[in-house]
């Protein structure tokens, strides 16, 4: 078993303190989720810490023999030679969070383009590629549902909301019917004014190793308006809220 591609995207894990419910901060406790490598397995409770990365590369590095598509967990996938780049967060079970790359120094078009999200080993999930960036357009929001059965993750996917965040804003341009796209061109790191740095949502549902119901979509649904990303003045350029159309 190979290791992980050691280069580091400079990942900075934003945990926001989303409104709580109050019963839900009276059973909070600590982490107890030993596993601290993205290619391990575990299970997990409300309240642990969770593991997991994001590999940024060429869409067809994410596949063995160009049909098979498998974790990045796995040595088969030769991503560390590919130029490929990690991202590594651990966001705590069942609270909204949003992930933030920051793209000043970090190019996602000159890493291949795409992103996967995994976690595991045996367990292995590994979400569907999902366009970023290529030269001529930047996707810089996202949503990632991260969903477990019984505490073992089963499924990562990104849902989208169809570019209603970005319907009638000018700045973008809707690709496929489903990702908010600005020009590549306008990024700060090409010397645009737009800060093209990603922000992915988290959301987690299924049910936690004691049978609980994770239901931060819950959450998201009730905020409806509020949105993590007003927190982050320097991103409001460049991303929209996820929060409108969720569901
Ligand atoms: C990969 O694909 C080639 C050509 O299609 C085939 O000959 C080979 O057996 C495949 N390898 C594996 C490990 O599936
Ligand atoms: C990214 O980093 C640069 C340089 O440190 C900083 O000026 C910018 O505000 C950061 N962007 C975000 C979204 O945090
Ligand atoms: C960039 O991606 C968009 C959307 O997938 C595609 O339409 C366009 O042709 C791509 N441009 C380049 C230069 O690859």
């Amino acid at each position: 078993m190979a290791p992980l591609p050691s280069l580091l995207a400079s990942a900075l894990l934003a945990l926001a303190a989303a409104a709580s419910p109050s019963w839900l901060a009276a059973v909070r406790s600590s982490d107890t989720n030993g596993a601290y490598s993205t290619c391990a397995d575990t299970t997990v409770q409300r309240s642990d810490g969770f593991s997991f990365a994001i590999a940024f590369a060429a869409r067809t590095a994410f596949f063995f023999n160009s049909t098979q598509q498998l974790s990045p967990c796995d040595s088969r996938l030769s991503l560390s030679s590919s130029g490929s780049q990690i991202a590594v967060f651990r966001p705590k079970v069942d609270e909204i969070s949003l992930l933030t790359i920051n793209t000043s120094s970090f190019s996602p078009d000159t890493s291949g383009g795409y992103m996967v999200a995994f976690a595991g080993r045996k367990y292995a999930a590994r979400s569907l590629p999902a366009f970023v960036a290529n030269s001529t357009y930047t996707v810089t929001s996202f949503t990632l549902v991260l969903e477990f059965q019984k505490g073992r993750l089963q499924n990562l996917y990104w849902k989208r909301d169809g570019c209603s965040s970005c319907s009638g804003n000018s700045n973008f341009v809707c690709l496929n019917n489903q990702d908010c796209a600005l020009k590549t061109s306008d990024c700060k790191n090409r010397g645009g004014s737009v800060d093209c740095s990603l922000g992915i949502q988290l959301a987690f549902s299924g049910t936690d190793k004691h049978f609980s119901v994770l239901n931060s979509w819950y959450e998201v649904e009730k905020l409806r308006q509020y949105s993590l990303y007003g927190l982050y003045s320097n991103l409001k350029d460049s991303l929209t809220s996820q929060y409108n159309k969720i569901f």
